[in-house]
């Protein structure tokens, strides 16, 4: 089935058409109130979560469906070792869509293949958190009026921060975006963000490791937690946590129109005394999360109806390359095959197909 596991599943036309859906729901909420009626939402969150899980659950509420699932791994039988492809296969017994986060990459969309209901990526590790993306995109539309021209600053950990990944994902796609990459050194966006996302569709950016010489250029600034849980030395960690604090100090260097957003939680990057200047956009942001996923709920369950399905990946090879990142679902899936589909013809570059890890085909 249409499932949503990374934001450029989605056409630019497509996720107009939820931000449109979004907006009519706020306009318009008895409409909706029976749009999902009988129907039942699955959470499988094997990761910690407030906001994801708990507005997806909102969300399906105010549809009129329900909502099953669990918040916590050790409550599933992946504890006692079931694989995610039958946990999936189970799943789309009770349930019409699953919203799944996971903390190895690629992991819901193994669920996707292994399943005849929608799958949303809730979070997949580092890597993708498009239903995130969807709650920025709707926040930047809402406050800014726009999503075309509009110079935006990351800053904090952009290596590890899923949310800023697929946020430029989408981003990349609209018109006369440049980009600002705040971060220190240690905390870069990989680089299959920078090369093929920003590159490959010309975005300007600039990399700094300055928050108040970036800023006053910024009509928004996405400010992010740093990961604690995805360092492999914590030591690490306690250096870098402190790299961003921002202030209401800082923001007088910010223009008057410019919107602070953050996926939240925070941790201490944005002091609290910012929140009551009117260009603090996260809690809206938050409420935003809850009438996208009710938008993006109605439209697969709508095309799971109609029967679309997920397209298959195209020049894929089957067991000849093998994906060794640590943080893949391959290194966990009992049996899964490891498949590659290629993304440069010419130099013969493969890419692992649930993680970003890149292989070349030797003769
Ligand atoms: C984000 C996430 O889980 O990636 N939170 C969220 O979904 N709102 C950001 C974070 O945890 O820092």
């Amino acid at each position: 089935m249409r499932s949503l596991i990374d934001i450029t599943d989605f056409s630019v036309e497509e996720l107009d058409g939820l931000l449109h859906t979004a907006c009519d729901i706020i306009e318009n909420p008895a409409k909706y109130a029976d749009s999902c009626r009988r129907k039942k939402l699955a959470t499988l969150f094997f990761e910690p979560s407030t906001r994801t899980r708990l507005s997806f659950e909102a969300a399906m509420l105010e549809l009129g469906g329900s909502v099953i699932g669990f918040s916590q791994a050790s409550s599933s039988s992946a504890s006692k070792g079931e694989s995610m492809a039958d946990t999936a296969k189970i799943l789309s017994c009770y349930a019409d869509i699953m919203a799944i986060r996971h903390p190895l990459e690629g992991a819901p969309y193994v669920a996707a293949r292994n399943t005849s209901v929608p799958v949303i990526n809730a979070g997949d590790g580092g890597h993708c958190h498009p239903t995130q993306t969807l709650a920025d995109l709707l926040t930047i539309y809402r406050e800014e009026g726009r999503l075309n021209n509009l110079t935006v600053g990351c800053c904090g950990d952009l290596k590890y921060g899923r949310t800023v990944h697929s946020l430029l994902a989408a981003l990349s796609r609209y018109e006369n975006i440049k980009v600002v990459l705040i971060s220190p050194e240690e905390l870069r966006l990989p680089g299959y963000v920078k090369y093929e996302v920003l590159d490959g569709k010309g975005i300007s950016y600039e990399e700094t490791t300055s928050l108040e010489e970036a800023i006053p250029q910024l009509d928004v600034l996405y400010m992010t937690r740093i990961q604690r849980e995805r360092f492999d030395d914590l030591e690490t960690y306690e250096h870098l946590k402190d790299s961003y604090i921002l202030t209401p100090e800082k923001m007088q260097a910010a223009k008057s129109t410019m919107r602070v957003l953050h996926p939240l939680p925070r941790v201490n990057e944005i002091s609290v005394k910012v929140d009551a200047d009117p260009r603090a956009a996260y809690f809206r942001q938050a409420l935003n999360g809850k009438y996208m996923r009710m938008a993006l709920i109605l439209k697969l369950l709508d095309e799971a109806k109609k029967g679309v399905q997920m397209p298959e990946p195209e020049d894929v090879l089957v067991d000849r390359l093998h994906c060794d990142n640590p943080r893949c679902i391959c290194t966990t899936e009992q049996e899964l095959e490891h498949m590659f589909k290629c993304v440069d013809k010419e130099r013969r570059i493969y890419r692992c197909i649930y993680c970003e890890a890149k292989k070349t085909l030797e003769d």
